[in-house]
């Protein structure tokens, strides 16, 4: 998904050109970076003492989710809010059975869950399984419990740069792993340097073959945001500088990323991530029916507010549960075959980067 070096390195002339002053800029018609990070924050502002349920949805839609699109809609109750799947949302290249699109809404429930807590409404996430595919979160009242997995909701961020090397310590790896503790899910923690290499091999086959399928490519491409204006007119998205690479103008971004997207320069790109990582995190649920993919997003989903808590960063490497050939031999090299992976995360100290977009929530309201 991330798009690649080249692109940052070609895109720098881009740049020169922007910065070349706020005229360039409007000429460009890219919007500005700091309109961007303005709205962006207000997005993520803390919750208040007394927050009414549509701050509740605000803390939900802060969740991790496959490219951004934010395949979720909220209904609100008298004691309940459901979680709905948005289907005109899915991405049905890289994922046709809608296996990401049911773990991005156990993001959004563990959000909802966690926020829930915070402003005194209890309650555990349901997942129906004979209905609409919807996700009842029903609350009673109860004292209030913010905790550290709530407090890191706004600052949690997918970071797809290198990471500086450092180890994590024994006592914070178990923290991440007792807080991605969800029944009907296994995390595994890989560290050690021959199993993450014959991990970064599997990234890099799933990678190549998506990078050789244009309908993946075309996929991708279309949910990319290239600059301030189009990220924060849509609110959706992968925003171009979120992974480090410069605001372009819309008709030079699609350009730009056929240029520089080739396989050889991700290829290096992957293995300098794993390496430059103190680990990678394997989800996989013990069934695979869409209440246990809900269930692997709602432990990833902790294990990467556990992570931000920890001042750890965090990014997704999927492709080998996407390409279902790879399947077999990553659930082998986590000690769990035959069953069906379903989130790949690496974790390490790296830098903050600016956040991603989210659409407001009147329009995520039904
Ligand atoms: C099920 C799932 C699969 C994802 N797969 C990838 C991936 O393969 N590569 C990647 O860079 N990000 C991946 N992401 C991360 C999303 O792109 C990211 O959560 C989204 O763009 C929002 O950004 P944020 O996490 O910074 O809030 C995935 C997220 C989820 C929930």
């Amino acid at each position: 998904m991330p798009l690649n070096r080249r692109m940052a390195l070609l895109g720098s002339g881009g740049t020169l050109l922007a910065g070349s002053g706020a005229a360039a800029i409007s000429f460009l018609r890219m919007g500005s970076s700091d309109g961007y990070a303005a709205t962006v924050a207000a997005s993520r502002a803390a919750l208040g003492a007394d927050p009414d349920l549509k701050e509740l949805v605000r803390f939900a839609t802060l969740a991790a989710n496959g490219h951004n699109t934010q395949p979720w809609r909220f209904r609100l109750s008298q004691g309940r809010i459901d979680i709905l799947p948005d289907f005109t949302r899915r991405t049905p290249v890289v994922d046709p059975d809608d296996h990401h699109l049911y773990a991005s809404l156990g993001c959004a429930a563990e959000n909802l869950a966690l926020a829930g807590a915070a402003s005194g409404r209890r309650g555990t996430p349901r997942f129906d399984d004979s209905g609409d595919g919807s996700i009842a979160f029903e609350f009673g009242p109860g004292p209030s419990q913010p905790s550290t997995l709530s407090h890191a909701i706004p600052r949690r961020q997918s970071t797809r740069m290198d990471y500086d090397g450092r180890a994590v310590g024994a006592e914070d790896l178990r923290a991440l792993a007792t807080a991605a503790a969800v029944p009907g899910v296994d995390v595994v923690l890989l560290t050690d340097r021959p199993r993450l290499d014959r991990m970064r091999d599997l990234i890099v086959a799933g990678n190549d073959a998506q990078m050789a399928d244009a309908a993946f490519l075309r996929e991708l491409k279309d949910w990319i945001r290239f600059n301030p204006r189009d990220a924060l007119a849509r609110g959706d998205g992968l925003y171009g500088p979120c992974s480090g690479n410069p605001a372009l103008p819309a008709w030079l971004g699609p350009f730009m990323f056929d240029l520089a997207f080739k396989a050889k320069a991700e290829r290096e790109k992957i293995a300098r991530q794993v390496q430059s990582s103190a680990g990678v995190a394997v989800f996989v649920a013990a069934v695979s029916d869409r209440d246990h993919w809900v269930r692997a997003g709602r432990a990833c989903q902790r294990f990467a507010l556990q992570a931000t808590a920890l001042g750890l960063k965090l990014a997704f490497l999927n492709q080998p549960t996407e390409v279902p050939r790879l399947r077999p031999e990553l659930a082998a090299l986590v000690g769990l075959p035959g069953r069906r992976p379903n989130i790949v995360m690496r974790f390490g100290y790296g830098p903050t980067m600016p956040m991603s977009p989210r659409r407001p929530i009147d329009a995520v309201l039904i």
